[in-house]
């Protein structure tokens, strides 16, 4: 029996993977988000009333409210997602990502280190981290669990600082961690400032499809269940103090992804074929854009048995309908604070 703390339960992949366990475990699950402008309850509403489940508002870095939820809840198992988790807007308000990722990280560690007997081997603190770690590859070769640290954005920075820690809590104190660092994830749900949610947004309400410099970067795209049940093979069989590298062998670059994702969304929505890409736009690059994220995963299929269940073409096809079935979900998010968001970030490109 597991009682799981899960942070960030409330964005795109936590909420998720919330619904992945308490579907497939009879294990508590206990879900700690601030709420964020990324956090939304709408993406739980049908776990809402699960009895193993139980929704705590807070944040992270909060030292007396992660001592009351240890101990209320008996907390076994820590599963820490919550994060500020966009390199655009990191690249505005570092600060921001220092807090969460690198002090919040910290709190959750310390509490765990007050609450877990020493020496415990019934514990876990399953750390769930990012490829950008890693930095940026030139057109050959894969990360693996072994390449360097190079992170090149505030936010990758603050996810490696948070990497650092979590391995220092282990050869230092002997908590018990597990590590994974994933590729980019797409899905339903996923906050539309992300690159696949956005164009299908704009791409429905014919507005200009912003691709940064020549939309010549590669990144790695898995499906997000994909993700939870790698999360799910790694909690459950994965070594303590381990890294396991997530990816989707599954490499695309931008303006090819953009152009399929006109074409898919111009038969979706009865358009001529051709339509949608005569809305793209060639706009300033990302400041210290990385060219190129490519996972190897072959430690986590040949140790723990698992590889991405659904080719890109299905899972992205998949992805449009839920946005187009979801006007509702994608109106509520993109009004008020993401207008301004929106305004601020692409006003002056
Ligand atoms: P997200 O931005 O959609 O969700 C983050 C969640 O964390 C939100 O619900 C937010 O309210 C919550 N949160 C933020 N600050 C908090 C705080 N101080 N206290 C409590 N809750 C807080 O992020 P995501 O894309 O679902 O990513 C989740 C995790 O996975 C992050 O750690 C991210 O670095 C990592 N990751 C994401 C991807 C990806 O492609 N999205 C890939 C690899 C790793
Ligand atoms: O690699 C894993 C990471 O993937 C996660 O750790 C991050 O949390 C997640 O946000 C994602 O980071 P990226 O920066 O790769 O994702 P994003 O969707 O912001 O951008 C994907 C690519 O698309 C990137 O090369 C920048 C480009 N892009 C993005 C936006 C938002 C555009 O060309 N135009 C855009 O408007």
């Amino acid at each position: 029996m597991k009682n799981i703390l899960l942070t960030g339960g409330a964005g795109f992949i936590g909420s998720h993977l919330v619904k992945w366990l308490l579907n497939k475990y009879p294990y508590k699950v206990v879900n700690l988000d601030m709420l964020t402008y990324a956090g939304n309850l709408g993406n739980l509403q049908e776990v809402e009333q699960h009895p193993n489940y139980v929704f705590e508002k807070g944040d992270i870095g909060n030292a007396q409210l992660l001592d009351r939820i240890m101990e209320e809840h008996a907390i076994t198992h820590v599963i820490h997602l919550a994060a500020e988790s966009h390199v655009d807007r990191s690249i505005v308000d570092p600060l921001a990502f220092v807090q969460t990722n690198v002090l919040g990280t910290v709190q959750l560690l310390n509490a765990c280190r007050r609450h877990w007997p020493a020496g415990t081997s019934d514990r876990l603190f399953y750390h769930v981290s990012t490829d950008e770690v890693y930095g940026s590859l030139p057109s050959a070769g894969y990360f693996v669990e072994s390449t360097p640290y190079d992170p090149r954005s505030p936010y990758s920075a603050s996810k490696a600082a948070s990497d650092h820690f979590v391995r220092a809590y282990f050869h230092t104190y002997g908590l018990p961690v597990v590590l994974s660092n994933c590729s980019n994830n797409y899905g339903p749900y996923q906050f539309p400032e992300k690159l696949i949610p956005l164009m299908i947004n704009n791409i429905k309400h014919g507005n200009p499809l912003p691709v940064y410099g020549q939309g010549l970067n590669i990144r790695d795209w898995l499906w997000v269940e994909d993700h939870c049940a790698a999360i799910d093979v790694i909690l459950h069989g994965g070594k303590v103090g381990e890294t396991y590298n997530i990816g989707g062998m599954n490499e695309w670059k931008n303006i090819d992804l953009v152009h399929l994702l006109c074409h898919t969304m111009d038969h979706k929505l009865g358009r001529k074929e051709g339509e949608s890409a005569k809305l793209i736009t060639y706009v300033k690059d990302r400041a210290g854009h990385d060219l190129r994220y490519a996972i190897d995963p072959g430690k986590l299929r040949e140790h723990l048995g698992w590889s991405p269940s659904i080719d890109f073409e299905t899972g992205l096809a998949r992805t449009v309908d839920w946005y187009l079935d979801n006007e509702a979900w994608l109106e509520a998010v993109t009004s008020g604070a993401y207008l301004d968001y929106y305004q601020h970030q692409y006003a002056h490109r």
